[in-house]
């Protein structure tokens, strides 16, 4: 069987199997969301576990206000660009809406698109026992499933806003959610804006791991939008998007400097600019270019992805 050359600095990849052991081992999960191939570097490089390329990316990337436009073709875009800045970190693609509800049929040919144009590695998808088959055809296929259950975004109309679930009676309904999802062979499962004690009562009836995004500490891991965690987002963040940094001021800063500096014409100045020609001679040539002119940085040709 033909396999692909190895360099001796090969990153050992997170596998499905690495986030199952997970569970009960006492090492957290960190998970964060990424929709580019600078983020993915970055991300990789401080050490996440799983990378999401969320449907998220509609408020994020494009600008709207739900998640419900976003297609599959621009869910693989996205995930192939991120599937190359990825060494380590296990890559999840997300089902968008109406990709996998019509029927098991239409779910298991949307994961396999994403596995194969999106170079993704998993697939998340939102919802508990009624989606559970769909789960277990998916999973039948050889393509391994996150589930996604409490606040399920791509039902907000349904339910009436970004709201958080499971209270009260809604309880026992996100248990069973993730029991049914569990039962169907999903390896781990997304808790998403639900009250901490419901979030521990599942972490500790299912047998996978639980990654909380809103749903307190007793989870087996966490999942935070990179934007939010690096406070590159504008306008309203949810309450338990911590904000890890001020990305977004210093963005603003910088670029207002380099707007100032433009204006005045400090910029640039001549640490960014090549050297001038010689001043042309009747009696020679120009001279040859010098070899810090070059746009130097090496041709990389990645053929694998
Ligand atoms: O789309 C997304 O980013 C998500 C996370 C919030 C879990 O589903």
């Amino acid at each position: 069987m033909y396999a692909p050359p190895r360099s001796s600095s090969v990153v050992r990849k997170v596998t499905v199997p690495d986030v199952r052991a997970r569970k009960g081992s006492g090492e957290k999960i960190a998970m964060v969301t990424a929709y580019d191939y600078t983020m993915a570097r970055l991300v990789d490089e401080a050490g996440v576990d799983m990378v999401l390329v969320g449907d998220s990316l509609g408020m994020v990337v494009q600008g709207l206000s739900t998640t419900i436009p976003v297609t599959l073709e621009e869910m693989a875009y996205h995930c192939r660009a991120v599937a190359r800045g990825l060494g380590r970190a296990h890559l999840v693609g997300d089902l968008p809406f109406m990709s996998y509800q019509v029927s098991p049929a239409q779910a298991v040919e949307s994961s396999g698109r994403l596995m194969k144009e999106g170079a993704c590695e998993s697939v998340k998808l939102e919802g508990g026992q009624e989606i559970a088959e769909h789960v277990m055809r998916i999973v039948r296929a050889g393509i391994p499933v996150v589930g996604h259950v409490g606040l399920t975004p791509q039902s907000v109309h349904a339910l009436g806003g970004f709201k958080v679930q499971g209270r009260g009676a809604g309880a026992e309904k996100v248990v069973e959610d993730a029991l049914a999802l569990e039962q169907a062979g999903a390896f781990c499962i997304v808790l998403e804006a639900i009250p901490p004690d419901v979030a521990a009562r599942i972490t500790e009836v299912v047998s996978i791991p639980t990654i909380g995004i809103g749903a307190g500490n007793a989870c087996d891991g966490q999942v935070l939008v990179s934007t939010d965690l690096l406070g590159l987002s504008r306008g309203h963040v949810p309450k338990f998007a911590k904000q890890f940094a001020d990305l977004g001021q210093q963005a603003v800063d910088a670029i207002g400097e380099y707007v100032r500096e433009v204006r005045s014409g400090a910029f640039p100045a001549s640490a960014h600019t090549y050297k001038p020609n010689a001043t042309s001679r009747a009696d020679g040539p120009a001279r040859e270019p010098a070899a810090h002119d070059d746009l130097d940085a090496p041709l990389a040709l990645d053929l694998w992805h």
